[in-house]
């Protein structure tokens, strides 16, 4: 191997449960993939590494709910995700997976390496767990009553009715989402890793040496450092996963996000016996291509392993992207709302690169974007077609035509300013494009190909050269003299062509290699060294005849993509109506009295009137309201979740029954101090409980 620093470049591992969607292409791996191409034809020492994520809990429960074993579901979905990479272009030198041994050996290496350093913190909690299931539950996955508004269906980590966040031991009556069974408490033992340890470190190497990164992900490292780390578990309780490699740890698991990251240097073990040369030597590039979602188990917590168990390199640097929105809305793969990439395939096909270029002209770099198929039609017929299609056929064509299909010859003094400024132009591009792809701006350098290939159909344009083909003589011949501008004028755009190949070619392989095989050079010519240059292909070189490299989009396919979209999002709804039915079918329309209680039960429950003094929003909580309530005998702080029903300002001065020992809670870091009552009807809407007059603040309710 060369001593050339190596380029280690990754994208994130897609979890094996679903399909792949546009919103997962510009998000990462059209970006991984671009970045990739253009190193491998500067002839940099460069691998594109990619998996996919095979453990973790969200794909044990999909097993579980479809009757499948969590095998069956990653073998499908692995097997899907690599196919759709390959037919999109997406061109990994090895797309490995989490649950081969590899990765489970160097998983458990690495685990065993921070283990005998004695860095794990062992803590034995409580935790909830469906002894039908025989599964531990995690938080979402436990609903039951909130305690703060009463709603029935929060889940453990929070409630959606009144924005609270919650614990699962603060739920009433909590259930199991996976069988309806009553979660019991069980004791279990976890390892954890001490992130905090790593913060001056991370602080330093971050904050410090990385101001280079791009600003939505140096941001969000620095609110991590800001908000101070904490000890994470790095184990789970499971039996789909890496086992964990200690004695009596039997029925644990590595934490997903511990093993899928060494996934990469997995992955790079199976590509080559070389793999220590990427990830062991100093100079390695390590470059991890994500989404937005992804950022702090790639800039802190995988950062913060590496360094643990050392000798590894870190990341030079992690561009994530933001989120890519459909017609305007948050791609939803519960609610149907997505592209699907195999679909797209299916209806376009041979069509990759017309989805490529608008998925990159679109990618949300620096914010979220938003994909409309009108768009999509636009950009391919107004740019694609109509641009760059348009200028390659028009220029072949008129080769054959005007220049006996070969490269014509340039002749002594025909050069115009025009002729040189355009094939000067060559260079310009080459050069801005550089700077971009080196810094991940991935639009900007493609708008600058799209541009040159604009001046190229101008350049056309004003020298007409079917116009000179008409200066002919009494035999029927060009005139030597107009003969020698037609020559000019589809010389340079020949190897405009040839330049805009190789300029192109990151973004859209597959039409760079169709106008390479038009060219008859697909080999020799592919490098970056050689965009620029105004020689590419020689004199008297005989050319093929143009492919059709675009494919105009009818307003016909346009509206047929948007009806696919809509029934989704139908069927969808209706699954929804249909679950929504079902539930209450199961429900009467009143809801049935609870249990009896005796007079002393109630009579614990302190009942008092008060009257709202002052009403705010809380922060960050959609739902809650922050008030001040005059209990006669002391003023409180409650929140409750009134903020979709009332604005502050009009609940000021009303009258309110107050359950006022009720155990103080913190919620949003306010500690509420007693709960407010309201009657709820059967839309959801809630009113105030009247409470007499003036007179009564403080009176005791019973
Ligand atoms: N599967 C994760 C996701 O889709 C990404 C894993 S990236 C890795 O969000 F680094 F952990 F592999
Ligand atoms: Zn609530």
């Amino acid at each position: 191997m060369s001593d050339a620093p190596r380029y280690l470049i990754t994208a994130a591992l897609p979890y094996a449960n679903g399909p792949l969607h546009i919103g997962h292409l510009a998000g990462c791996y059209l970006p991984a993939d671009i970045y990739a191409r253009f190193c491998r034809i500067k002839r940099r020492n460069i691998i594109l590494v990619g998996g996919s994520d095979e453990h973790g809990v969200p794909i044990t429960i999909r097993a579980m709910k479809e009757g499948k074993t969590p095998k069956e579901i990653v073998d499908y979905y692995h097997a899907l995700l690599k196919e759709t990479f390959e037919e999109i272009g997406i061109s990994f030198d090895i797309y490995s997976r989490t649950s081969n041994r590899t990765n489970h050996e160097t998983a458990q290496e690495f685990f065993l390496n921070l283990y005998n350093k004695g860095l794990f913190e062992e803590k034995v909690t409580e935790q909830y767990y469906d002894e039908e299931k025989k599964i531990f539950l995690a938080d979402r996955y436990i609903t039951g009553t909130c305690p703060i508004c009463g709603y029935e269906n929060a889940y453990g980590d929070q409630c959606e009715r009144c924005g609270s966040s919650l614990s699962p031991e603060q739920l009433i009556n909590p259930r199991s989402t996976l069988s309806n069974a009553v979660p019991v408490k069980k004791k279990t033992k976890h390892w954890y890793f001490p992130l905090q340890k790593f913060e001056p470190f991370l602080r330093k190497w971050i904050l410090e040496d990385h101001k280079d990164w791009k600003n939505n992900v140096y941001g969000q490292c620095k609110s991590w450092l800001d908000n101070g780390l904490q000890s994470r578990a790095m184990t789970r309780d499971s039996n789909w996963g890496v086992k964990v490699p200690l004695p009596d740890a039997e029925g644990k698991v590595l934490y997903v996000w511990f093993d899928a990251p060494i996934g990469y240097i997995s992955a790079t073990k199976e590509l080559t016996a070389e793999w220590q040369d990427y990830w062991c030597k100093d100079d390695t590039k390590l470059i991890h291509f994500i989404g937005k979602d992804n950022i702090v188990f790639h800039c802190i917590i995988f950062p913060a392993i590496l360094k643990a168990h050392g000798g590894y390199v870190l990341p030079t640097n992690v561009p994530a992207n933001e989120f890519l929105n459909i017609e305007s809305s948050k791609v939803s793969t519960s609610r149907n709302w997505a592209v699907w990439v195999k679909e797209y395939m299916k209806d376009f096909p041979d069509q990759q690169d017309s989805l490529r270029y608008v998925l990159c002209a679109n990618m949300p770099e620096t914010k979220d974007n938003d994909f409309t198929w009108k768009d999509f039609q636009d950009r391919v017929n107004n740019e694609l077609v109509a641009i760059l299609g348009n200028f390659v056929n028009r220029t072949f064509i008129l080769m054959h035509k005007l220049t006996h299909g070969k490269v014509p010859p340039l002749h002594g003094n025909v050069a115009t300013p025009e002729d040189q400024a355009m094939v000067n132009s060559f260079a310009e591009t080459k050069s801005r494009m550089e700077e971009f792809l080196e810094n991940f701006k991935f639009r900007e350098a493609l708008t600058e190909a799209m541009n040159l290939a604009r001046r190229g159909n101008k350049y056309l344009q004003d020298k007409e050269p079917w116009i000179l083909a008409k200066d002919v003589d009494e035999k029927g011949n060009v005139r030597q003299e107009s003969q020698e501008k037609i020559d000019m004028c589809i010389h340079v755009c020949l190897q405009l062509c040839a330049n805009l190949a190789i300029m192109i070619y990151p973004f859209m392989p597959f039409t760079a290699k169709k106008m390479l095989h038009m060219m008859k050079v697909v080999n020799r010519m592919l490098f970056w060294e050689n965009a620029g240059k105004p020689k590419l292909l020689s004199i008297g070189y005989s050319l093929r005849a143009p492919e059709l490299l675009f494919r105009k989009i009818e307003d016909s396919e346009i509206e047929t993509q948007l009806k696919k979209l809509e029934a989704g999002l139908e069927k969808s709804k209706t699954d929804a109506a249909r679950a929504a039915e079902e539930t209450a079918a199961k429900e009467p329309e009143w809801k049935p009295v609870k249990d009896t209680i005796s007079i002393d039960d109630f009579s614990k429950i302190d009942l008092r009137t008060g009257k709202i003094l002052s009403a705010k929003k809380v922060e960050k909580a959609d739902k809650l309201l922050q008030l001040e309530v005059d209990l006669g005998f002391e003023k409180r702080t409650i929140l409750s979740g009134l903020a979709e029903h009332y604005k502050p300002e009009d609940i000021v001065g009303k009258k309110v029954v107050v359950v006022a020992n009720l155990a103080p809670r913190k919620m949003r870091g306010i500690d509420s101090n007693g709960m407010i009552l309201m009657a709820e009807d059967h839309e959801g809407k809630l009113f105030f409980v009247a409470s007499g007059d003036d007179d009564s603040t403080g009176s005791v309710v019973r």
